[in-house]
């Protein structure tokens, strides 16, 4: 029998095509520092708070600046970023994230926002998204950052739905470990090499079938 779950979605690089404005955001601020930085390096930020990833890169460059200089940085990344997007449409939904909120959506499941971010109502606004999700947990309702799984047990709990009948999805190692960790069953969105610890692993929204959302409800 199929039964309802709660259904998490993170937001950059999962709903919409967001991770590549952090990291221009992230790659000209640390420019301007003479940091190098890396793709790899931005690999081991998403997930990451802003004030985290700030902490990281000045680290790798070996950089310490005064306190109120850390503030004026990441008021600086976060105003390129909020720059690149305000001209975001929805264009910039990844491919076939439509379609799976629909098919949650007819099937009656509920269906939240687990993100890091503290831009994420901006955004979902921004593309239209906002009014298909029942509960939306950001980086202004968290104290603890992905890989903790706080940000998902509150979107359990706001849903109403126990954490194993949670679905995560992310594209994101810490955000993969903070499922986990929530006990959820855990679904990458990207590459299976840097994903491998999800239960399972897509591409691209495109790949999941309505075949697979079935199985998921009924198990
Ligand atoms: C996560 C992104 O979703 O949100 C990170 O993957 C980002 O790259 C984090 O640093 C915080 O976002 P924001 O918009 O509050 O700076
Ligand atoms: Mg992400």
């Amino acid at each position: 029998m199929e039964q309802k779950k709660g259904f998490i979605f993170d937001l950059d690089g999962v709903i919409v095509d967001t991770a590549k404005y952090h990291f221009l955001a992230w790659q000209n601020l640390a420019n301007s520092l003479s940091i190098s930085f890396t793709e790899e390096q931005n690999e081991q930020l998403k997930g990451v708070s802003r004030v985290r990833s700030l902490e990281k890169i000045l680290e790798w460059g070996n950089v310490t600046v005064p306190e109120e200089q850390f503030n004026q940085l990441m008021t600086q990344k976060n105003e390129e970023y909020l720059e690149y997007i305000s001209k975001m449409t929805t264009n910039e939904i990844l491919p076939d994230v439509v379609r799976i909120l629909e098919t949650l959506i007819v099937k009656n499941q509920a269906i939240a926002l687990g993100s890091a971010s503290k831009n994420a109502r901006i955004i979902l606004e921004k593309v239209n998204l906002i009014d298909k999700f029942q509960a939306i947990v950001d980086g202004t309702n968290v104290t603890k950052a992905k890989p903790d799984p706080e940000v998902f047990l509150i979107g359990a709990k706001e849903l109403n739905i126990e954490p194993n009948q949670c679905v995560v999805f992310e594209d994101s190692v810490a955000g993969i470990q903070a499922a986990n960790a929530a006990n959820m069953i855990s679904i990458g969105i990207g590459d299976a090499k840097v994903l491998h610890e999800a239960d399972h692993i897509f591409n691209d929204f495109t790949e999941i079938t309505e075949e697979f959302i079935n199985n998921l409800l009924t198990n």
